[in-house]
């Protein structure tokens, strides 16, 4: 089986769940957010093992800020900035390249500093590609790719006219191949903002377990599914099909 399984290229992964996963428990919202990132480096450290080169994580919205101080303020200063050491050990030790993708408005400086120096520090890792999605809105990143081609028709940089889906994907946050699967844990089934664009042919994966929760074996699960689902991109299956 495990020859036979199809290994996509591109997973994007809507971390959902960690606050249901810490209420069940008693604990605080934070709590859960602290699991969830525990988790996430088990979680992708096991898929690069399977062969993954890019992932996609979806880690705080644009539409996220809605949520309270402490539980922004959580995520911000004691994920990101409090557990930095540990980001850059993690992503050295694995070899993984990181990227941000997301607006920088709303960021404190010592966030934005932090993004910089995960960013730095890994870029000359080839292999494997993390995408971090934070303060991340897929219509945010539509509206800023529009506004840096309206910008380059006006200085005459680029011909209206040559704009194609080819070249407007050049304008977006990142230069990565399209999301081949999309796996959102704990029961939602909505895509909630997130790459829009690049998920125009992904296969979804909707699994009931919260994201703590997701282990390796939930992510074979995923694979076995993903093996099982037959991508056409509009075309058809089989050569000798009657019209
Ligand atoms: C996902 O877990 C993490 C973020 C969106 C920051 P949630 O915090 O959305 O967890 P639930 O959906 O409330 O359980
Ligand atoms: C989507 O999860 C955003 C992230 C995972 C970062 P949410 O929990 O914010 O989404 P909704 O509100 O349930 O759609
Ligand atoms: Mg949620």
């Amino acid at each position: 089986m495990e020859n036979e399984l199809k290994i996509p290229s591109h997973v994007g992964i809507i971390v959902d769940g960690n606050g249901r996963w810490a209420k069940a428990r008693e604990l605080s919202r934070s709590k859960g957010h602290e699991f969830g990132f525990q988790n996430l480096q088990k979680l992708t450290t096991y898929m690069y093992r399977k062969g993954i080169k890019y992932i996609s994580a979806y880690l705080f919205s644009t539409e996220n800020f809605k949520r309270s101080d402490n539980e922004v303020n959580f995520i911000m200063n004691n994920l990101l900035v409090g557990r930095l050491k540990e980001i850059l050990e993690f992503c050295h030790k694995e070899q993984i390249k990181a990227l941000f993708s997301g607006r920088h408005e709303k960021l404190s400086a010592k966030v934005l500093k932090a993004m910089d120096q995960i960013e730095t520090e890994t870029k000359d890792y080839r292999e494997r590609i993390f995408n971090i999605c934070f303060n991340y809105g897929s219509h945010a990143e539509i509206v800023d790719a529009t506004k840096k081609i309206v910008e380059d028709v006006q200085s005459g940089k680029l011909k209206i006219n040559d704009l194609d889906e080819k070249i407007f994907s050049k304008y977006l946050y990142q230069q990565l191949p399209p999301v081949d699967l999309l796996i959102r844990t704990s029961g939602e089934q909505r895509i909630s903002n997130f790459m829009l664009w690049q998920c125009s042919y992904a296969e979804f994966y909707f699994p009931k377990t919260l994201f703590p929760d997701f282990k390796a074996e939930d992510f074979d699960e995923a694979l076995i599914e993903y093996t099982k689902r037959d991508r056409r991109f509009g075309g058809i299956s089989y050569e000798n099909e009657s019209n």
